[in-house]
């Protein structure tokens, strides 16, 4: 028997383990009962607030700690895999903010760690929980839009530039997760464009192009370079078409727009008719993200069922970022994910 609430230890209160904090106290189902991090600061900041949660400097602490039923690892990403590995041996469930690992080795190492203690592995991919990202998945799913032939996504902002990882590596799992989401499928082929403008080494800028196996053509452009914050997706559909922008109070506008071509009347002779109708901006629900993430991962340890933001779809989101690296080395090649498949043990 799962105990109810599930006591949780969240670790590294930077920029985003606070918020982890935060939402966690919102949802019944979980208790934090500790808190972490290196930094006395951080801790001493989060602890002002939560008087009542334990604080600790040492991550040894949280795995002895018999309260903690499961972790929420907010740390670095090269931190990752260390964190969750030890929290998982140590028989605690764990959430890791994305990405799950620096690598599709660790990933998958982390996957068969999970499986083997009959524990849950979840990572933190926060736009699956969406209400705009999963009203478009229904309207993909209900096949409202037709046949998806391309999807372009802009998310770009001033700042801010990480010390330890590209841009491909801190902003891709967003939108690498919302089209894993979205299509059901990874890409077969990526290739990639980048520069580092302002780090030596490390890619601020970053222009990527998916294929995936239905044929959709999707194009990612992601910078920690840019005058003002866009985030706005354009998905063009058979049918209609629907521009997501997640800085307007009316994310999501349906286009029934499109283009229809008629049969030639002599050989070669087509007639396209183009079509713009009305625009609709459905209604959508403003509830936050983080709260539903970290409620289904509540759900899936208590339930049993996998999580949304499954372990397998955060390995596949390591692999895109993956064949991006590789795809920069070559100067942009045409990378074939095949090879970033892991075994299966
Ligand atoms: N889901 C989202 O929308 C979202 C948004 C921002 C960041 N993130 C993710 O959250 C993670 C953290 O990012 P951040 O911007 O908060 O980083 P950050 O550098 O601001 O904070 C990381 C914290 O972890 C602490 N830390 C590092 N190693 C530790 C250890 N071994 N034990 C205890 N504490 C340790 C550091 O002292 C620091 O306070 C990253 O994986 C990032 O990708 C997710």
């Amino acid at each position: 028997m799962t105990r109810q609430p599930l006591g949780i230890a969240v670790v590294g209160l930077g920029y985003w383990g606070p918020n982890l904090v935060r939402n966690l106290h919102e949802i019944d189902a979980a208790d934090v009962v500790s808190v972490c991090d290196r930094r006395s600061e951080q801790l001493s900041r989060v602890k002002r607030r939560y008087p009542s949660v334990e604080g600790t400097q040492r991550f040894e602490d949280v795995l002895a700690n018999p309260r903690v039923d499961a972790v929420a690892v907010a740390t670095p990403v090269g931190t990752h895999f260390d964190l969750a590995a030890a929290a998982l041996r140590a028989g605690k469930h764990v959430f890791v903010e994305k990405p799950l690992a620096a690598s599709s080795e660790k990933a998958q190492e982390l996957i068969e760690l999970a499986e083997d203690r009959g524990l849950v592995l979840m990572p933190g991919h926060t736009f699956l929980y969406s209400p705009p990202v999963n009203l478009i998945r229904k309207l993909i799913d209900t096949g409202e839009l037709g046949e998806i032939y391309s999807i372009s996504t802009s998310r770009v902002n001033l700042g801010l530039h990480q010390p330890d990882v590209s841009v491909a590596w801190d902003l891709g799992p967003h939108d690498f997760s919302i089209l894993r989401y979205w299509l059901n499928e990874t890409p077969t082929h990526v290739s990639a464009l980048s520069r580092s403008c302002i780090m030596p080494g490390t890619p601020d800028v970053a222009f990527i192009n998916l294929e995936f196996p239905s044929g959709t053509i999707a194009h990612v452009e992601i910078s920690w370079l840019a005058p003002s914050k866009l985030r706005r997706t354009t998905i063009i559909g058979s049918r209609k078409m629907v521009v997501y922008d997640d800085t307007s109070s009316e994310p999501v506008r349906v286009f029934d727009s499109g283009v229809m071509v008629n049969e030639p009347e002599t050989f070669g002779e087509y007639q396209l008719a183009y079509r713009t109708g009305d625009i609709l901006s459905p209604r959508v629900d403003a509830q936050e993200p983080l709260e539903l993430e970290l409620s289904d991962f509540c759900q899936a340890i208590l339930s049993g069922d996998s999580p949304r933001s499954s372990a397998e779809l955060g390995l596949d989101v390591v692999r895109m970022i993956e064949a991006v690296d590789s795809s920069l080395e070559g100067n942009g090649s045409r990378v074939d994910i095949a090879e970033f498949r892991v075994g299966i043990s």
